[in-house]
Parts: structure tokens; C-alpha cells; sequence
């Protein structure tokens, strides 16, 4: 007696494929990580994200209408700050002619309509790599989040339409909001990274930055004390949570693939969209199997970008955009 239901009846030829297809991604769903320098005509390649570059103000401009015509209409920006200008407080972070400053100004001539959202925190402009303040051997929280506010305000300023807040402070959701409010800076949106691990898949961006933390005081050389434990679920509701009634537009699980339980369970209790960010190790670690001929690039780049998806990823921060864009027109 065969089965009354055979499955593979919606699996006969590509055109039921397609019909029945539950996740389909498109340039729509991405954010473009962008990496940024001081110089000019400088494109960098980044030694542990191959085909991935810093940019120059004047090539950033070349790439981001690149990326507009094909079809990738929003960027999160980063900028690598020249080591004679860290601090322990970040005091560069808020200079209004500052790298990132010039970096939103640029991509806004650039190109006008393309969505600007910008990292918030501090390790790529303090001394010591990490994304606070240090007091008293420790990472300070509120003196950080005063920082954290200050620098959204001089995004905006500068034209970003979103911060996006990395650093997972408490409470920093609720003061940038207000200090957005209170600034008339009601339309620049908050995306916060709400569920952010202390994940060792951050190391090739560190290097893109120069940003990974070094030794000081009795301080670990990690970000354990601020980012959360990879051994928590119901963590990540509750930081999920609390970001949202703080006023988070958007919320963010970070990594990707290791954490496609995180993201099924942040989407099912969100309302509010959620993105996740396929991290710089995720990135190299693809590239590096493929340069050794063990994995199809390609084949695992859209497997990967469409698991996420599926997870429940509304938006998907990916070094891989480009190429996906490409690939998928
Ligand atoms: C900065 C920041 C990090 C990433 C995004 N924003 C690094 C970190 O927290 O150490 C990681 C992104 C990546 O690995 O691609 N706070």
C-alpha cells in the first residue's frame, strides 16, 4: 500500500519547486556592512575577509552607488580610527568632522536615498578595544551609555537615519531614544543589537578595525562582562524584550548560523522587525573553504543567507550581500 501523500510529488520539477517555495530571498533584504579609512584612493582588502576592503571617503562613494544600481539600498557603517585618536572615553567618537561624520555626508551625496544607519559604541575609538568607558577597573555602564548618547546625536546630526547600538550597555535603548526626542531627531530610528553574543566569530572584523581589546588593569581580554553568554536562550528574550519597550525600531540577533534558534524564538515574540547579522567569521569561514575547493561558494553563500531568512530574519547584515546581489539579481 503506498502512502496516500507523496511529498515528492511537489518536488518533481523546478517550476513546482518554485511555486511551493516557502523563502525567497532578495536584495531587499539586506544591509551592507561597510568598512571605512582615512586616505584617499585607498581599497584595502581585509587579510581575514577576502574580497572584503576598507574603503576611503572617495572609493566609498564609487561603491555605494554600486551598490544602489544593484539593487542593495541600505548600509551599516564602520570606521577604522587612527590609533593617535583613542581614548578611554571615546572622546573622536563625537567629533562632528570626525570619520564617521564624513562617512554619512559622503554616502548621503552619494546617493540620497540609500539608508544610512551607523555602529554605535566604542571599541573602534578607545585605547583598549572595548566597547566602554573603563572606571575603576571595570566597564562602566552609565558614564558609557552619557558616551553612547552623545555619539547618536552626532550621527544624526550628520544625516544617519539609523544608529544602531552594538555595545550592550543597559539601558541604552531608553537614553538614546530620549536623546533623540529631545534633539528633534524623532525620525532617526534605533536598531539594536539586542541579542549580541560574546561570540569568538568576531575576530576577522577586529582586524578590519584594528579594534580587538587588549590588556589592561584586571580587565579580561573579552567582552564577556557586556555581551551575552552563548549558553543562554531566555537571555535573549528578555534583552530582546526590554530593547523593544526601551524603543528599539528594529532588533538584532548576532551571529547568524550558530544562533538560528535564537533568531526563530526573537522573531516569534518580536513585532517588531528583526535582523540578524551574519558575523566576519561566518564570512571567513566560507571564503577560506572555498579557496581550498572544499565547499561551492556560491551554492553555501545562498544556503546560508536563506536559512537565516527562514529562521526569521526580516533583514540579514551580510558581507555577502554583494555577491548575493549579484548572483540573484
Ligand atoms: C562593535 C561591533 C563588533 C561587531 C559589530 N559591531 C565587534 C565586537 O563586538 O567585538 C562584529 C561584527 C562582525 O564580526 O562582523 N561593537
Amino acid at each position: 500500500m503506498y502512502p496516500l501523500r507523496r511529498n515528492r510529488r511537489l518536488r518533481t520539477s523546478q517550476a513546482i519547486r518554485s511555486l511551493v517555495c516557502e523563502t525567497i530571498v532578495t536584495p531587499d533584504d539586506f544591509l551592507v556592512p561597510l568598512f571605512v579609512v582615512e586616505g584617499k584612493g585607498v581599497k584595502e582588502e581585509i587579510a581575514s575577509m577576502p574580497n572584503y576592503y576598507r574603503y576611503s571617503l572617495d572609493l566609498l562613494e564609487k561603491e555605494v552607488k554600486e551598490l544602489w544600481k544593484l539593487g542593495l539600498k541600505s548600509v551599516l557603517l564602520f570606521v577604522k580610527v587612527p590609533d593617535n585618536l583613542k581614548d578611554n572615553k571615546g572622546t573622536e567618537a563625537v567629533n562632528p568632522n570626525g570619520l564617521m561624520q564624513r562617512a554619512i555626508k559622503t554616502v548621503k551625496n552619494a546617493v540620497p536615498q540609500m539608508l544610512v544607519m551607523t555602529d554605535v559604541a566604542l571599541d573602534p575609538y578607545s585605547v583598549y578595544g572595548h566597547d566602554g568607558i573603563i572606571e575603576n577597573g571595570q566597564i562602566a555602564n552609565d558614564a558609557t551609555v552619557d558616551a553612547l548618547c552623545q555619539m547618536s546625536l552626532s550621527h544624526a546630526q550628520a544625516g544617519a537615519d539609523f544608529v544602531a547600538p552594538s555595545d550592550m550597555m543597559d539601558g541604552r535603548i531608553l537614553n538614546i531614544r530620549e536623546t533623540m526626542e529631545n534633539n528633534d531627531f524623532q525620525n532617526v530610528g534605533i536598531m539594536s543589537y539586542s541579542a549580541k553574543y560574546a561570540s569568538s566569530f568576531y575576530g576577522p572584523f577586529r582586524d578590519a578595525l584594528d579594534s580587538a581589546p587588549v590588556d589592561v588593569q584586571d580587565i579580561p581580554k573579552d567582552k564577556k562582562t557586556y555581551q551575552m553568554d552563548y549558553h543562554n536562550r531566555l537571555e535573549a528574550l528578555r534583552e530582546t524584550r526590554m530593547d523593544i519597550e526601551e524603543g528599539a525600531d528594529i532588533v538584532m540577533v548576532k551571529p547568524g548560523l550558530c544562533y538560528l534558534d535564537i533568531v526563530r524564538e526573537v522573531k516569534n515574540m518580536s513585532e517588531v522587525p528583526v535582523a540578524v547579522y551574519q558575523v566576519s567569521g561566518e564570512y571567513a569561514m566560507l571564503k577560506a573553504a572555498a579557496e581550498k575547493g572544499w565547499l561551492n561558494h556560491d551554492a553555501v553563500m545562498l544556503e546560508q543567507v536563506t536559512a537565516i531568512k527562514r529562521a526569521g530574519a526580516d533583514i540579514i547584515a551580510s558581507y555577502f550581500a554583494k555577491d548575493v546581489a549579484k548572483l540573484i539579481g
